[in-house]
Formats: structure tokens, C-alpha cells, sequence
């Protein structure tokens, strides 16, 4: 297989993957010829490009850095915004990306998902897990990691929809709101017991810079614990 950039997909390729939207549901299908409408779906999702199956690239495989089942469990997480299920899933991701004999990632597997917060959410999942195995992190910390990852954002969810989807540049008020989403979703986890205080202090701080010129605090890069610099960056 080999990967095409959206632009230059045409009528008549053969997707190599099968590719789902955020939910789960079947955009196109591996080996089912592409055709003007499906092409212009994977535009509307927002996919960069495609891997397609062709006589030249017969012999080269692109593994997915997750499942595609797994992906699909985690989006739903995020979007329930159920925390006993992301702690969950957090546990599969580092399980699958640990049971990898090598760990050759196409990163642009990672961005042809839509783009919603949850999805987004995931894709930060597995970077961050694929930059703490790379760190020799420790499968409890990698989970946590993970756990992190995926809840960073939920706060978002409490914002006001007008602010959240607002497709102009938000006013310096619109922005001060939006900035709140980081605190917002550290409240949702601060006050359980069974999620480990460097997870919720990434989960909070996870817009601050090194120089300190993010947010909520403008902690400095002395005060920022490893899971904050990873999950921001991650992010990012
Ligand atoms: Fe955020």
C-alpha cells in the first residue's frame, strides 16, 4: 500500500485500510474502488489522504499504531465523557502499543481522523504513549499517561457551544472562556481517589509553556512534572 494525499485521490483507487469516522461508522472500505462521492466524504472529514493498494506498493504494510476497534472504543469514551471507561481504554492502548515488536509509526495515520475534540483526544493518547515507551517509562506510568491524554480535554465540553465552534477568531473575552476548559476538566477528576495526582496535575496544566507563558498558572518549565511537558506537547 502506499499513501496518497487527499488531492491527488481519484475514481478508481483501491482504499488499502477501511476508514471509520469518529463514531465508529464506515467511511470507505478497503479494496472498494473509490468513487467521486466517497472521495468528497473523506474531504468533508477532514482526511489528509489515503493509503490505496496498488500493483507498485503490493508489498509494503502500514500496520495502524492502534486498532481500529480500539480507536473506535476510545472516541466513545471521550465522548460520553465517561472517566471509568477512559481509564479502561487507557489500559488497552499502552497493552496494544507495548505488544509491538517495533514501533514504526505513520503519523499520518494519526491525523486522517475527523477532527473533533475526541478524536483529537486519542490521537494525543498514543502520542504520548509512543514518546513514554521511547522514554522507558513504566507501564503504570504510561498508563497514566495515556489516562491523561484522554481526559485533557473533556472540560471543552463545558464550554458554550457558540464559543466552542466558533469558526472566527474568538474575542480576547471568547478566548479568556475557552482558557477555563483546562480547569474545567481537571474539576471532573480531582476529587477521585483512584486517579493518581500526576495524572490530574497534567490533566490541569497540560496549556502551560516551558517559559511560562501558558495557562492557567504560567508554571515554568522547573515547575512542570514530565507527564505535563509530554501531554503538552503531545497536544500541540
Ligand atoms: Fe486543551
Amino acid at each position: 500500500m502506499r499513501y496518497v494525499d487527499i488531492k491527488h485521490a481519484e475514481p478508481g483507487m483501491r482504499p488499502a485500510k477501511t476508514l471509520f469516522d469518529s463514531m465508529g461508522r464506515v467511511l470507505v472500505t478497503s479494496n472498494v474502488e473509490l468513487n467521486e462521492s466517497s472521495i468528497q466524504k473523506l474531504w468533508e472529514y477532514g482526511f489528509e489522504g489515503i493509503y490505496i493498494a496498488d500493483e507498485l506498493s503490493a508489498d509494503i504494510e502500514i500496520d495502524y499504531v492502534i486498532s481500529p476497534a480500539l480507536r473506535s472504543e476510545g472516541l466513545a469514551c471521550v465522548r460520553e465523557q465517561n472517566i471509568d471507561a477512559c481509564l479502561n481504554i487507557a489500559r488497552k492502548i499502552v497493552e496494544e502499543i507495548l505488544e509491538r515488536e517495533t514501533l514504526m509509526l505513520d503519523l499520518t495515520d494519526l491525523r486522517s481522523f475527523d477532527d473533533y475534540t475526541y478524536a483529537h483526544s486519542v490521537n494525543v493518547a498514543v502520542l504520548c504513549c509512543v514518546i513514554g515507551v521511547g522514554l522507558e517509562m513504566s507501564e503504570t506510568d504510561l498508563t497514566g499517561l495515556v489516562t491523561a491524554a484522554l481526559i485533557h480535554d473533556l472540560g471543552k465540553m463545558l464550554i458554550p457551544p457558540e464559543i466552542l465552534n466558533k469558526p472566527d477568531r474568538l474575542t480576547p473575552e471568547e478566548y479568556e472562556i475557552m482558557k477555563t476548559h483546562a480547569v474545567k476538566s481537571y474539576e471532573l477528576i480531582k476529587d477521585r481517589y483512584d486517579i493518581p495526582s500526576q495524572v490530574k496535575t497534567a490533566v490541569h496544566f497540560h496549556h502551560e509553556n516551558v517559559d511560562g507563558s501558558g495557562y492557567p498558572d504560567g508554571l515554568d518549565a522547573a515547575q512542570q512534572s514530565i507527564f505535563i511537558k509530554i501531554l503538552h506537547v503531545a497536544d500541540v
